[in-house]
């Protein structure tokens, strides 16, 4: 059903398609414990059974309509401070993909949720495996809304909700890949000024008011910056304030 993109060094090289599973990122996990794969391996799946999202959530995809994928990298350059750099360049190029689409309203809703005209097209669940101050393995996870129509809750949308079109699966993943692996090589070569600019540019709500929550208060606070640790950096009425993803929520 997938075949192999002709257009990337490796990402996408060896590719895995299995009609369904439980979780393309605990498959990929898993075959990386049994054999040496190389980088830029994917698994990918019409059918996953058992999605995995952000914060311990289920992630829903209708069966055959959608990009549901997860990439092996192997950034051992990258230093553990600075693993969100991946969360920034996997979002960016996911972003670059859409807007390449045509949909100009697509944005980062920090840290790594896609946004379509404020409703979420693409979840990204990336799990790094440490070592020492390196990550030594990441499993890059995408669920790409495509071809699906329905969606409960209807916050969430799709390409074709977006543009009434019908898309070729294989085609797509062959145009995303590419942003993928382009993205990741500004990375390798250590361009993290080009990395958070490119992401700040897209960042959701940037300089706007908003409203958000923090240890049971909720407050409103204006998205000036992320840091390279991936801290959200809000300017709010008791000055500015820095968050990691765990100590704050959107309310919006
Ligand atoms: C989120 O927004 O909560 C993240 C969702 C990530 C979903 C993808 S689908 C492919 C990969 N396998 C999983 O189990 N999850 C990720």
């Amino acid at each position: 059903m997938y075949k192999i993109p002709a257009n990337t060094l490796f990402v996408g090289q060896r590719l895995v398609f299995v009609p369904e599973c439980q979780s393309t990122n605990t498959l990929l996990a898993e075959m990386t414990t049994k054999s040496a794969l190389p980088e830029g391996t994917v698994v990918i799946t019409n059918h996953q059974k058992a999605g995995r999202g952000q914060r311990g959530n289920v992630w829903l995809a209708d069966a055959g309509l959608n990009l549901t994928l997860s990439i092996l990298l192997n950034p051992n350059f990258l230093p553990v401070r600075h693993q969100f750099q991946l969360t920034a360049v996997t979002s960016l190029a996911v972003c670059g993909y859409l807007r390449k689409k045509g949909l100009r309203e697509t944005f980062i809703k920090w840290p790594n949720d896609i946004l379509v005209d404020r409703k979420k097209i693409c979840g990204i669940l990336i799990e790094n495996s440490l070592q020492g101050e390196t990550i030594h393995q990441s499993i890059v996870g995408i669920g790409l809304n495509l071809n699906q129509k329905i969606f409960v809750p209807s916050s969430a949308t799709s390409l074709f909700s977006e543009t009434g079109k019908t898309v070729d699966l294989n085609n797509e993943l062959h145009l995303l890949l590419p942003e993928i692996e382009s993205a990741y090589l500004q990375l390798r070569a250590g361009n993290i000024k080009w990395i958070q600019s490119t992401y700040l540019s897209l960042l959701y709500g940037k300089d706007q008011w908003l409203p958000f929550e923090s240890e049971g208060k909720k407050f409103s606070g204006k998205i000036k910056d992320v840091d390279e640790a991936g801290r959200l950096i809000l300017s709010t009425e008791n000055g500015e304030r820095s968050f990691s993803m765990k100590e704050i929520t959107f309310l919006r």
